[in-house]
């Protein structure tokens, strides 16, 4: 999964297309790549790392038009060879490629045999290779003979030396925005439609094998048999600010630190009986008898304690699956199951296979995003938006608790709406709920502690982080914070199954970190923290104040502030987000951008 960006137009290629680069790096950053054309030749330069490395030493003359390319390594590890955008051999085309090409072991063997020579180890130069072979003057042809040959999904986008006044682009099931401006002095693609900064602007999206050309201010699409499409556009105007870390080292500490605000948004008008419109009616999610939350990486944390909410509260059979395994079940669905799609970003891969599926057996889908104009959001009946503000830092954490603020308020919704909810409950929770905002502030500033048992923590390579009921989920994520961006060994496990396995990892050098904050479970895992302290294992709590027999088995408490069981995830997890990086701060990690990593992963 990658970025994929271009321009063309009166303004310098070279420079918006290295502006659009930017705000796609949360796709990959392993490897970038620019190509355009000048005098008649295809120009490129290639880094094997961060877009900024890229800058500092590009020195390419005025392009007649440009193509650029943010990478996250599939096929082929981080090389410059690796790195788009990739050439045929004879240097005529220059291609970009986001997605993965299943059969491109077969097509390259073919080519070799026909005595083409490749440099990568990429599918991709498959793509440019093939698009090659066919091409006989127009490369629009040559891309609709090629599309047929290529399994798998796809956004690409290329130029050809002879045709200095085009850009060809073709789209299956990865996202491709174009662009062009009134007074056709512009012209843009890419895998973002927020990536096109400041102007207003007529967006279209490509799909189904879609093929599009593009020239100054006009844009031509061709279908799967190759006849022209009108295709409806969207005005597109984006108010965008550059991101910035407000002072702190970090974005991931900035945006820590937001979580007090984002949450006090996310709240925002959407307290019973006052919940937005969220485009299912009331009487459909009246009728729903089953509710079925799809997401992957932070999002599936935030899900399965959603699903918890949603039994708790509303009483309705929920589960929470990870995107990646939902999409290849058969599960029982139908036209009472309500799907919840959960994802920061709106754009992974598979939290988007998994809700088509769904939405093929007749379910009514809800998303629940960070991003407007996302994916997700035009592909669901319904959206509810977290409005937490970019998150830049690759590790999610504002997010994760505006879903769960989200959740809890769509729960208590249904709940009331499906007249389970008595006006005792509604006031209790909702009073406790309001108090979240400044426990989480109670946290924030106790955050030198946290960074002090950090520090007494940061040499050790593997921990389990573990929890009961909604402390399981929450201890989950925090594992997942640790591992991201502290290359540490870190897995949550339910509290009670550490005796059936997990234990016998146990030892001086291998510490537990307990979320101890579900009340209903508290003489449970204190019998477990004995359980680790018998062997030896270091412990670190996170505990509410007042259950003080915690101190009396763990090496080192954190006190939090006592809630409810339902909203015992918020503290926890801040606790759990500073641990995670003051740890990687301490092992000197490269925190807003972990390797190996991407913000949005848009491929399977
Ligand atoms: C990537 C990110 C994670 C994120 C996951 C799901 O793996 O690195 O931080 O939780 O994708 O992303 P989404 O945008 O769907 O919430």
């Amino acid at each position: 999964m990658c970025g994929i960006f271009g321009y063309i137009g009166d303004k310098d290629p070279l420079k918006t297309c290295l502006a659009g680069l930017e705000q796609l790096e949360y796709r990959g950053y392993d490897s970038t790549g620019i190509a355009g054309i000048a005098e008649g030749a295809i120009s490129t330069y290639k880094e094997a790392g961060k877009l900024s490395l890229l800058k500092q030493k590009i020195n390419l003359s005025r392009l007649d038009l440009a193509i650029g390319h943010t990478r996250w390594a599939t096929h082929g590890k981080v090389t410059y060879e690796n790195a788009h955008p990739h050439l045929d051999s004879s240097q005529s085309i220059a291609l970009v490629h986001n997605g993965i090409i299943e059969n491109y072991d077969s097509l390259r063997e073919e080519l070799k045999s026909r005595g083409i020579p490749f440099l990568s180890e990429t599918d991709s130069e498959v793509i440019v290779q093939l698009i090659s072979s066919h091409y006989q003057g127009n490369l629009v042809d040559a891309v609709y003979k090629t599309l047929p040959l290529l399994k798998g999904a796809f956004a690409i986008a290329l130029i050809h030396k002879d045709h200095p006044d085009q850009i060809v682009a073709a789209a299956r099931e990865s996202p491709l925005a174009i662009a062009y401006n009134d007074d056709c002095t512009e012209s843009l693609i890419s895998s973002d439609q927020n990536a096109f900064l400041g102007t207003s602007l007529n967006v279209l999206f490509l799909m189904g094998d879609e093929i599009a050309l593009i020239q100054k201010g006009a844009i031509h699409i061709f279908d799967q048999a190759l006849q022209p499409v009108e295709k409806k556009t969207e005005r597109f105007k984006n108010d965008y600010k550059a991101p910035s870390k407000e002072g702190f080292a970090h974005f991931m500490r900035k945006e820590i630190s937001e979580q007090p605000q984002t949450i006090q948004k996310a709240f925002d008008g959407r307290f019973t009986p006052d919940f937005e419109p969220i485009g299912i009616s009331l009487e459909e999610l009246k009728s729903m008898r089953h509710i079925w939350i799809l997401g992957c990486g932070t999002s599936a944390h935030a899900g399965h304690i959603g699903a918890m909410y949603f039994e708790d509260l509303v009483k309705i059979p929920s589960s929470c699956d990870i995107a990646s395994e939902a999409r290849y079940r058969d599960p029982i669905l139908g036209p009472d199951t309500l799907v919840i799609a959960l994802s920061q970003s709106g754009e992974t891969a598979d939290t988007l296979a998994a809700l088509r599926e769904a939405k093929k057996q007749g379910c009514r889908i809800l998303g629940i995003c960070n991003v407007q104009n996302s994916t997700l959001t035009r592909e669901t009946d319904g959206s509810i938006f977290l409005k937490a503000g970019p998150e830049v830092s690759v590790c999610s954490t504002k997010a994760f608790t505006s879903q769960l603020a989200v959740l809890n308020l769509l729960a208590l919704h249904l709940s009331h709406i499906r007249g389970r909810l008595s006006p005792a409950l509604a006031v209790h929770y909702v009073d406790k709920l309001k108090q979240i905002p400044s426990h989480i502030q109670q946290v924030l500033d106790q955050a030198a502690d946290i960074e002090r048992l950090a520090q007494k923590y940061a040499a050790y390579e593997d921990f389990f982080f573990m929890g009961r009921r909604y402390m399981f989920p929450t201890a989950q994520e925090a594992a997942l914070k640790l591992k991201e961006i502290s290359y540490v060994n870190a897995n949550g496990c339910p509290a009670g199954e550490l005796k059936h396995g997990p234990l016998a990892l146990i030892n001086p050098s291998f510490p537990v970190v307990a979320f101890c904050a579900n009340i209903r479970t508290q003489e449970k895992i204190l019998s477990n923290l004995m359980e680790v302290k018998a062997r030896g294992g270091p412990i670190l709590a996170f505990a509410p104040q007042g259950l003080n027999a915690v101190a009396d088995v763990a090496d080192d408490v954190f006190w939090l502030p006592p809630t409810i069981d339902e909203l015992s995830p918020f503290a926890s997890a801040i606790a759990g987000q500073l641990l995670a990086y003051f740890i990687a701060k301490e092992r000197g990690c490269d925190i807003d951008q972990p390797r190996n990593l991407a913000k949005s992963v848009t491929v399977e």
